[in-house]
Order: structure tokens, then C-alpha cells, then sequence
């Protein structure tokens, strides 16, 4: 943990910034005694903490007989309860005055908009599960989803949970071996895509990649796919089929099936440090208890708000909070098909006013960028409807947290900076709007329910202010229950490091008031624009090029992205030239998918190792950052490796 220089800037962070009493006047947690009595009791009575909850905001056909067996890393959660998140996240509100609130107001890029009561949502859902049933779907089976930002692709998440289905959304960024491999691991049998979705004017393909895709997916048997862009596609006669033809005769008539508390709601793959992308499995009643609730804290949400995540779905933040935790509670969700800067700078800015958006969250990568395209942009629009904002994915720097707050949130609205993981299901270390003077770089105090400790590596509590490993020690109802096909995997990879507790894979450090302020990765996975990519991945892809001998991926400091992607390639023969650079950047893409195009490429005689041959990252890092390095390099094998390294600089 020596390593990270960022724990020196934020230690000398001393601002904090009280809530507004206006705020806490009306929020859902409003007390410091509240929150103390709330956490204890999740601490010392989890059982009967969540048991409460799960009986007073969600709907059961079946109730459950116990709220929580075993012990990390195996746990049960409402044993014995059945349930189905899409009728909790729909037919339960029809019976209120929500059954006309809108629950989507989409905005597409070109500027067309769509919105979807709860009615209609519900009546699309039941439409298009009874479409999938037509396919053959049961219980159980896995639905791969390819999709942009439109509201079929939050419905036909519904109709999966509906009939019991287990979604598996794969982020359109990710190219088609990527779909194929995602595919493979989960043996989905259907495939739900558009043609192409709209990104900065341009169209993405998703149905071409789609098909490259299903030349490696023998799984897969059907293909829908919607009409978004009206872009050139192949269509194979029995094995693609419309979305639109499909859907017209339909029956708006679907019953929710009834699945046990512990069905598994979605798999949603994500890089780990070594091996294939892992399969994160989640249930259906504890996650979406979670993600119920976690809305309510966090959020503040009312009856009247607005709310708006820019998040991808194909990300966990979408699937928590665009679709799950937003809609069980009924609010209304603006959702955004396309890119910050499209058709100008202003955007976002233009939806916020255009639909009075009151609860905006977002990435500080995005917000690093609204910081560079500068003010004039936010200036030109009308933002007093925001009341709240929140961010996620990477550790904020202070600066920009400030910028946030001052321009965006004009000093009036509080600033909820929320860790979790994919992992993790829902939000786990959150400041709570109402009472938590923030702090800017830190995501503050858990959640009741989260009993999170930093520790050393042999599993010491560590005192405050000293850096260590982030870990849970108490279970939560929406953690992950294993990785797809890998039990074996999930144990060794979050329960193996500090026993009995979950390991987030995270170095943090608590302060004085118990705040929490997390300083990044301490595996090699990097944190790309608030997305983990793992550096091994990329390094198979390049190792996976006809000339290349051996790669080593580091992250460097990013101004827009947080990390970059370094690659260090050393060639079987011959030397590296700007063509070669190219051809393998490119050679990336093709393999992941545009979100791991790498940054630099840099030609490499030799690779800094140590005697028992292992690569020596650190080195490596300190010279994609045009660092000095402090390094111990008393291993190194070979010294004059690091200079010829270095010499390259220039
Ligand atoms: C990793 C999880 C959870 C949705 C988006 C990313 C980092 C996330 C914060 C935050 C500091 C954060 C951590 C974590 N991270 N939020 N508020 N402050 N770091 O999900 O791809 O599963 O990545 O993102 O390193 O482990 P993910």
C-alpha cells in the first residue's frame, strides 16, 4: 500500500460540510440517533433488523421462515419466502395512485423521448415475458442481453425475473468475443439485442457483433432483436426474430412466477485479477431488499422526486439503480440513451432542466470531464431542481468534488459519495444525506446493515488513520452468492484472503470520526472511467498477437479516466514500430471491446522481473506514471532492464 501516493493529498483534506437543515428536516434518516440505533441493531440483530424490513417493503406471496442460515461465505437469506422482483417492482403499484406515475422518462441521443407509466411498463413486461415463454424460456435458464440504453432494455430485464429467468447484460462496449465468452460461461439460450444503439451520432452495431458472436455460442438458439436504429442487419430465418413482430399479438397477460428468496435474479460478469471474467451471481430477495432500501437511505427518496442515474445498465449501477432499487420503490427514473457531449457539451445539463431532475448520480470520470468542457455548459441551463447528487466508481479527488459541489450542486445540495462493488450488490459506504457531514474524498460511515474493519494483511483491526485492507465482516442480505459455475473461485477469491470475512479487494483507511476513505485497488485490476478491467485480460489479449512474446498492463494516472492502460510488449522478433502500436491497440479492442483500448504501447527489449521470474508491476507503474521510483529493487534480476525502460521516455 506504500505504493499509493494518494493517501498523502487526502490526509491533509480537512473540509467538511454540514448538511443543509432544510435537508435534514425532511429526510428519511434524519437523527444521528437514528442512524446509531438503525446500525446497532443491524449489527447485533441482523436477523431481526432485515427480517423487518423484508416484511414491511417488499411483497411476499409465501413469507419466509428465517431470515439468515450459515455463516460467510455461505449464507441463505428469507428461507422458505417466495417472491418476484418484477412484481415488485410493478404490480404492486398498480394497486396505488402510481399506476399513472411515469416510472421511465427515457430521452433518446437524437432527441426523441418515450415515456412509460407503471401501467405501460407493467403491460410491456407481461407482453414480452409471454414472448419469451413462446421462445421456450423456463425457470432458470439465461438470457444474455446486448442491448443500448432504451427502455426494452430495462423491460425485458423485468420479463426475465418475471418467468424466473436469470439476465446476464453484457455492457455494449464490449466487442463480440467478449459477448462470446460471456455467452459460453453462462450457456445462455437466448440472445436479446437491437440492431445498434446512437452514440455520439454515430450508431454502435450490436447485432453484428451479435452475430461474429454466435459463431462461438452454441448455447444460444433465438435472437431478438429491436429495431432502434433502423441500420442494415442480417437476419438468420429461425433464429432471429423482431422484437417489434414478435411482441404486436402478444398477451398483455403474464402471472410473476413465485421463485424462493435465494433464485438467482441476474449473473453480471466482471474482471477479477487472474482467470476468465467472473460470473457475479445475485439473488432475488436479498438483492433486492438491498437495493430497496440502500434507495431510501442514500437517495432520500420521495414520492415527488425525479431521479437520475447516468450509469449504463450493463454496469451494476444500472441494474441497482436505474431499474431495481428505483423501481420497487415506484419513483420515476429519467433514463439517457447516449453520450455527456451530443449533440453539445450541455446535455446532461439540458435533461436535468428539461425534466426538473431532482437526484442526479454519476462517475467522477464524468465528472472530471464536465470539469474540462468548463462551466458555460452547466451555467447555461437552469439546475435548481437538483436537490441531491451522488457519485460512484472510483475514489473522488477532492477537487473535483468541490467543482461538484459548487457548480453543479450551487453549495445547496449534499453530496452522497457511495462505495460498493458489483460484489456487493447495493451501496455499502455512503455519507446519508440528512445527517453525515461530508468530507470531500471520503464516502464516509456504512450503511446499517455493513459492518465493514481495515486490516492488515494477517487480519489485525488496524487503529485510525492507518492504511489497510478494506473487508466485511458480517454478512448483508444483497451480497453476491457465488460466481457463476466456480464456487470454488468465489470462496478463494473473497474469503480466503482475511478468513471469516468477505475482502473487497480494496486498500482503505478509516479517520478519527470512523469516515472511510478508500484508496483504490490493491489487486492488478485497474479502474478505468469507474470500471474494473484486469490487467491479465488485456495482457492475454496482446500475448494472443502473432508477434508478441510477453505484455505487462499497468494503470497510470488519467486526467478523464481516473487510471489509463499501459502496455509494455516485447516482441518475439524484429522491432515495434507506430504501425505496430496501432495494430495492436486495435488488436484490443477487437479482443475486449473498446472500453480497454489502451492508452500507450510501449516496445520493450525486456520486462523488469524478479529472480523467480515474476514481473515486476510496481517498477513498471512508476515508469507509465514518469515517476522516480522508490522501489525496492534489491529482486530485480536484471538492473539495466528498468534503465532501457526509462530511456524510452523520451
Ligand atoms: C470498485 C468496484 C459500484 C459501482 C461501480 C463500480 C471502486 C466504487 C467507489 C467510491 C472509491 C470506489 C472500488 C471498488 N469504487 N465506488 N465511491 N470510492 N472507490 O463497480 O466495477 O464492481 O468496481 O470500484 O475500487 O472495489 P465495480
Amino acid at each position: 500500500m506504500s505504493e499509493s501516493s494518494s493517501i498523502d493529498s487526502v490526509l491533509k483534506e480537512t473540509r467538511t460540510f454540514a448538511p443543509p437543515a432544510a435537508f435534514t428536516a425532511q429526510a428519511n434518516i434524519r437523527s444521528e440517533e437514528q442512524y446509531n440505533t438503525m446500525w446497532q441493531r443491524a449489527k447485533d440483530d441482523p436477523a431481526g433488523f432485515w427480517g423487518d424490513l423484508a416484511r414491511e417493503h417488499l411483497h411476499w406471496f409465501r413469507p419466509f421462515d428465517t431470515v439468515l442460515e450459515g455463516e460467510m461465505p455461505e449464507t441463505r437469506w428469507f428461507s422458505g419466502g417466495t417472491i418476484n422482483a418484477s412484481y415488485n417492482c410493478l404490480d404492486r403499484h398498480l394497486e396505488t395512485e402510481r399506476r399513472n406515475k411515469a416510472a421511465i422518462i427515457w430521452e433518446g441521443e437524437p432527441g426523441d423521448t418515450r415515456v412509460l407509466r407503471y401501467q405501460d411498463l407493467h403491460r410491456e413486461v407481461c407482453r414480452f415475458a409471454n414472448v419469451l415463454k413462446g421462445l421456450g424460456v423456463e425457470k432458470g435458464d439465461r438470457i444474455t442481453l446486448y442491448m443500448p440504453m432504451i427502455p426494452e432494455l430495462t423491460i425485458a430485464m423485468l420479463a426475465c425475473a418475471r418467468i424466473g429467468a436469470v439476465h446476464s447484460i453484457i455492457f455494449g462496449g464490449f466487442s463480440a468475443d467478449a459477448v462470446a465468452d460471456r455467452n459460453n460461461d453462462a450457456q445462455a439460450r437466448i440472445v436479446i439485442t437491437a440492431d445498434g444503439g446512437w452514440r455520439r451520432g454515430r450508431e454502435v452495431p450490436l447485432k453484428a457483433a451479435v452475430d461474429a458472436a454466435l459463431e462461438k455460442s452454441p448455447t444460444v438458439e433465438k435472437v431478438v432483436v429491436v429495431r432502434r436504429t433502423g441500420g442494415e442487419v442480417d437476419m438468420v430465418p429461425d433464429r432471429d426474430f423482431w422484437w417489434h413482430e414478435l411482441t404486436e399479438g402478444a398477451s398483455a397477460d403474464c402471472d410473476a412466477v413465485e421463485v424462493d428468496a435465494e433464485h438467482p435474479l441476474f449473473i453480471l460478469y466482471t474482471s477479477g485479477s487472474t482467470g476468465k471474467p467472473k460470473g457475479v451471481l445475485h439473488s432475488t430477495a436479498g438483492y433486492l431488499l438491498g437495493t430497496t432500501m440502500t434507495t431510501q437511505w442514500v437517495f432520500d427518496l420521495k414520492e415527488d422526486d425525479t431521479y437520475w442515474c447516468t450509469a449504463d445498465i450493463g454496469w451494476i449501477t444500472g441494474h441497482s439503480y436505474i431499474t431495481y432499487g428505483p423501481l420497487s420503490n415506484g419513483a420515476t427514473v429519467v433514463m439517457y440513451e447516449g453520450a455527456p457531449n451530443w449533440p453539445d457539451e450541455g446535455r446532461f445539463w439540458e435533461i436535468v432542466e428539461k425534466y426538473r431532475v431532482s437526484i442526479f448520480y454519476t462517475a467522477p470520470t464524468a465528472i472530471r470531464a464536465f470539469i474540462k468542457w468548463g462551466n458555460q455548459w452547466p451555467e447555461k441551463y437552469d439546475l435548481s431542481s437538483l436537490r441531491l447528487l451522488g457519485t460512484v466508481g472510483e475514489p473522488i479527488n477532492p477537487e473535483a468534488w468541490m467543482w461538484y459541489r459548487e457548480v453543479i450542486g450551487q453549495e445547496r445540495c449534499p453530496i452522497v459519495d457511495t462505495w460498493w462493488q458489483t460484489e456487493t450488490g447495493g451501496i455499502m459506504i455512503s455519507p446519508l444525506p440528512g445527517i453525515t457531514a461530508t468530507k470531500p474524498g471520503s464516502c464516509g460511515r456504512p450503511l446499517p446493515g455493513v459492518v465493514p474493519d481495515i486490516v492488515s494483511s494477517d487480519g489485525t483491526s488496524l487503529p485510525a488513520n492507518e492504511g489497510g485492507l478494506l473487508v466485511m465482516r458480517q454478512p448483508w442480505p444483497h451480497m453476491l452468492r457465488t460466481l457463476y459455475g466456480d464456487h470454488e473461485r468465489f470462496k478463494q477469491v473473497y474469503f480466503s484472503e482475511i478468513p471469516g470475512c468477505y475482502f473487497a479487494g480494496d486498500g482503505a483507511r478509516r479517520d478519527e470520526d470512523g469516515y472511510i476513505w478508500v484508496m483504490g485497488r490493491v489487486d492488478d485490476v485497474i479502474n478505468v472511467s469507474g470500471h474494473r478491467l484486469s490487467t491479465m485480460e488485456i495482457e492475454s489479449a496482446l500475448v494472443a498477437h502473432e508477434r508478441v512474446a510477453e505484455a505487462a498492463v499497468v494503470g497510470f494516472p488519467h486526467e478523464i479516466k481516473g487510471e489509463g492502460i499501459f502496455c509494455f510488449v516485447t516482441l518475439k522478433d524484429g522491432e515495434g514500430d507506430e504501425a505496430l502500436q496501432q495494430e495492436l491497440t486495435q488488436h484490443v479492442r477487437d479482443q475486449i471491446g473498446a472500453l480497454a483500448t489502451p492508452d500507450r504501447v510501449r516496445f520493450a527489449p525486456a520486462l523488469p522481473k524478479t529472480r523467480s521470474g515474476k514481473i515486476m508491476r510496481r517498477l513498471l507503474r512508476d515508469i507509465a506514471a514518469g515517476r522516480e521510483s522508490v522501489q525496492d529493487t534489491t529482486t530485480l534480476e536484471d538492473l539495466s532492464v528498468l534503465a532501457r525502460l526509462r530511456d524510452e521516455e523520451e
